[in-house]
């Protein structure tokens, strides 16, 4: 079985997926390959048996870079399945019509939805979550791939539900993808921080950060994916209106030796129980069915 995953990734969350599902899928015997959305013009799809899409979700939707990447795929004839893996920063149920639009634009090239997964990994903007949580919500992931790429293998059919008037919701949060574009050029560097080290404008996935007279530059294309101020090595980008949601620094997903303080203990605090909850309920009844 050939599968191609193709993916975006601002701050590495979904690579992590996207790679962790390749390897599970290459060990139950298909030839996978990932491929970045970011490296341009999409390769012909119809050699491939199965398709699959992960992205991080942003304001309810896929990432602009995400809608444009699959606009530019060329129609296949044959119909072949779609497999979506999605992540974000809090498991509320409004991100499942994020894929909305993105499966419209693939139904039209050939590719219908079997598979829609969502995995909540710790957020890369509005706030930090603490290291002993992001630690829990990749293990978390990790498991629930493991099952899940058995079901995309398998060829059983597992689709989200979405909530109603989701879709009315996602599509006003659109918004986003204009503002993001003014908020982009409200973007500043920290001169007393930065130290030039051109990171933030050789990671741009637009290349909307230049120099001119030897001064940091920001353009109109900005995505608000945020990877420029969260591994600036010294927190000198400044993210415009949403400078107070910025989060610096990479995480680093293993469990920390100390506990450190949970600045927003209580965000959303029932609905991730309930996604641990019911993610802890599927891995132990997947792991009782391979007992029996
Ligand atoms: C501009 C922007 C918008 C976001 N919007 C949402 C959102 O609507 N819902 C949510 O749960 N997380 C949201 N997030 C958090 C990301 O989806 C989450 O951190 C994701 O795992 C990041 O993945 P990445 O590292 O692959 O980019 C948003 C992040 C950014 C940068």
């Amino acid at each position: 079985m050939n599968v191609i995953i193709f993916y975006f990734s601002s701050t590495g969350n979904t690579f992590k997926v996207a790679e962790y599902a390749s390897r599970k899928l290459k060990k139950l015997g298909a030839k996978v390959e990932l491929f970045n959305m970011e490296n341009g013009t999409p390769p012909e799809i119809s050699v491939y048996d199965k398709v699959g899409f992960a992205y991080p979700v942003h304001a309810f939707n896929a990432p602009q870079i995400v809608l444009r990447f699959a606009s530019a795929i060329k129609p296949t004839q044959a119909n072949k399945p779609l497999f979506i893996l999605k992540t974000s920063g809090e498991p509320l149920r409004m991100n499942d019509v994020s894929s909305l639009k993105l499966v419209s634009i693939l139904k039209r090239k050939g590719l219908t939805l079997k598979n829609e997964y969502h995995y909540i990994m710790p957020y890369a903007i509005i706030f930090r979550h603490t290291e002993a949580e992001a630690y829990r919500m990749y293990e978390t992931a990790k498991k629930l791939i493991e099952i899940d790429s058995r079901a995309i293998y398998a060829g059983k059919c597992e689709k989200i539900s979405r909530v109603p008037f989701g879709g009315a919701l996602s599509f006003i949060m659109r918004i986003e993808q204009f503002g993001s574009k003014i908020n982009g050029r409200l973007y500043r560097v920290n001169k007393t921080r930065c130290v030039k080290c051109m990171k933030c404008a050789d990671n741009c996935p637009v290349g909307n950060i230049g120099v001119k007279n030897g001064k940091i530059t920001f353009g109109g294309k900005c995505l608000l994916c945020t990877r420029c101020a969260f591994f600036c090595p010294t927190d000198a980008i400044r993210i415009g209106l949403f400078n107070g949601w910025r989060v610096n620094g990479a995480y680093s997903f293993s469990q920390p030796e100390k506990a450190e303080r949970n600045a927003h203990p209580n965000y959303c605090k029932k609905s991730y129980l309930k996604y641990y909850r019911e993610a802890e309920e599927k891995i132990a009844s997947e792991e009782d069915c391979g007992n029996q």
